[in-house]
């Protein structure tokens, strides 16, 4: 059964802004046999799209606000109780409560899911004992709405996105469970769930809701079968060991417990160096427009621009060389005429030059002086932040970061990281440990995947990059942590074609 995005209301959201991404039909099939374990036994679908997770239990109830997946649900679920709702408003006054309940919750990014709907969301969460911050997508509170729903003993099986594994977000959510059920089972899914879904999704399994327990269950596998059960447990993490030592990340999980061991007991070593501690690491420079901030050399030589005025930049991590940005690079940028130069006027500086002021007269200055950046900041022109570090991170990489020297006096837009050393011998030993496969290790866990293959690293994140001292990186177990870079690379699909 599909939906007809043309035959309803003009209320209609997105597919994005609604989270529409259907289940495939045998993963809803699988999760219901497991949650149901009688035919009394009442189902909850707190979002159920066209009705796939409830259509497969008679005694269900679904909710869901789209009144054209609600028609299509009511067609296929006939034996289902579905209400055309707003799920957090439903659960508020709802004296319903339920056996068990399956589904698929939307994954709403924090930037729409917003307003009323949020606040309500966490408030909910918040009664219940659970604290999100305004960061989290909309799957991770419904996940907690649905479970205060369940009666005593209740359960719930639902698709995740693999965010559960690493976003900040995901612990309230992973605390909430171990706090309210007997057992909190999470199955990661290398291979695409959804084929045509770009997310990676998990699978979540708890049981046994009104008790607690101290461990986390976790199963990696490459490809899900949908079956009556949760693929067997293939390790059981204590909340105390993913809190303190993986800071409330699964993501370590995935490889061998002998990488964890070796990868913990270099953490735990004197002589090993967080990067954080050695430098300080931010992200780059705002510009509010980056077309009329960027010049080109020949348009800032046309204009009479003076040379004080214009700082030589960085706009793009994939235009930096592997491990020096030298002079020699930048003027074959200026050679090649690129828009590499960044209007930099202080902000205190009273009197501009009239070609400066010309400049920013014109058409193109008066756009950009109204965009949404510019119009909040004072004096509008004056780029904020604007450093010139000692070296560049880049953020999203392909196979790895590189950290590249900054010979050229260059600063850098927010698309690479800016790395500004604080402990001069400290970073030589950064620089000497850099390209070793420990530290790719490292980038791996404390960074997290981006989609696409790309790996990302937050500030946050590049700062518990671990460096290990000369005399650990020479007694390494090579093999061990080769195995574990190529199985987190495997997992954030590096090389998938
Ligand atoms: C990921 S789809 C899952 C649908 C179905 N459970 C499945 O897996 O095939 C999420 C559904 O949630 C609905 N939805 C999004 N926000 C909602 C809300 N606040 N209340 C009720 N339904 C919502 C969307 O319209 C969409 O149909």
């Amino acid at each position: 059964m599909t939906l007809d995005p043309h035959s309803d209301e003009s209320t209609e959201l997105s597919q994005k802004e609604a989270g529409a991404y259907y289940t495939p039909s045998d993963v809803a099939a699988a999760l219901v046999k497991w949650v149901v374990r009688t035919g009394s036994d009442r189902l909850l679908d707190p979002s159920c799209g066209d009705g796939r997770f409830i259509a497969h239990h008679s005694n269900s109830v679904g909710i869901e606000q789209s009144a054209v997946a609600t028609r299509v649900a009511r067609e296929r679920a006939p034996a289902s109780k579905i209400h055309r709702a707003e799920f957090f408003s439903w659960a508020a006054g709802t004296p319903e409560r339920f056996d068990a309940a399956a589904g698929n919750p939307p994954f709403i990014r924090y930037q729409m899911f917003k307003g009323e709907t949020r606040d309500r969301a966490l408030a909910h969460c918040r009664g219940v004992g659970a604290e999100f911050s305004r960061l989290t997508s909309s799957w991770a509170p419904f996940l907690v709405v649905t479970a205060s729903l369940l009666r005593s003993g209740g359960r719930m099986a639902f698709v995740v996105p693999a965010e559960i594994g690493h976003a900040p977000y995901a612990a309230p959510l992973l605390e909430y469970l171990v706090a309210n059920f007997k057992t909190v089972h999470i199955v990661a899914v290398r291979n695409k769930l959804f084929p045509d879904l770009s997310e990676d999704c998990w699978l979540l399994y708890a049981d046994g809701f009104g008790r607690h327990t101290d461990h986390l269950q976790f199963t990696a596998v490459d490809t899900y079968n949908p079956k009556s059960r949760p693929p067997p447990v293939g390790v059981t993490i204590s909340v105390t060991t993913w809190r303190s030592i993986w800071k409330r990340r699964l993501r370590p999980f995935l490889m061998s417990a002998d990488a964890r061991d070796c990868y913990h007991q270099i953490a735990n070593r004197q002589d090993t160096a967080r990067f954080g501690d050695v430098a300080s690491i931010g992200i780059g420079y705002v510009s509010g427009d980056n077309d009329f901030f960027h010049l080109r050399p020949s348009v800032a030589a046309n204009l009479g621009i003076p040379l004080q005025f214009l700082q030589p930049t960085v706009r793009n991590g994939r235009a930096l060389p592997r491990e020096r940005l030298t002079k020699r690079t930048v003027d074959k940028w200026r050679v090649a005429d690129e828009a590499i130069l960044l209007l930099r006027i202080p902000k205190t500086l009273r009197a501009l030059p009239r070609s400066v002021l010309s400049y920013l007269d014109t058409d193109k200055g008066k756009q950009a002086k109204t965009g949404y950046k510019c119009s909040n900041r004072e004096p509008w022109y004056s780029v904020p932040d604007v450093k010139v570090p000692d070296f560049f991170l880049t953020y999203m990489s392909g196979k790895e970061a590189a950290l590249v020297s900054n010979d050229a006096g260059c600063t850098c837009t927010n698309s690479v990281h800016s790395v500004t050393v604080k402990k001069g011998e400290a970073m030589e030993d950064v620089l000497r440990a850099w390209a070793s496969p420990f530290v790719n290790l490292s980038c791996e866990i404390e960074g997290h995947p981006l989609g696409g293959g790309m790996l990302k690293l937050e500030p946050r994140e590049a700062c518990e990059i671990l460096v290990p001292s000369a005399l650990t990186l020479s007694a390494m177990p090579t093999r061990v942590v080769d195995e574990a870079v190529n199985v987190m690379r495997s997992w954030r699909h590096y090389g998938d074609r």
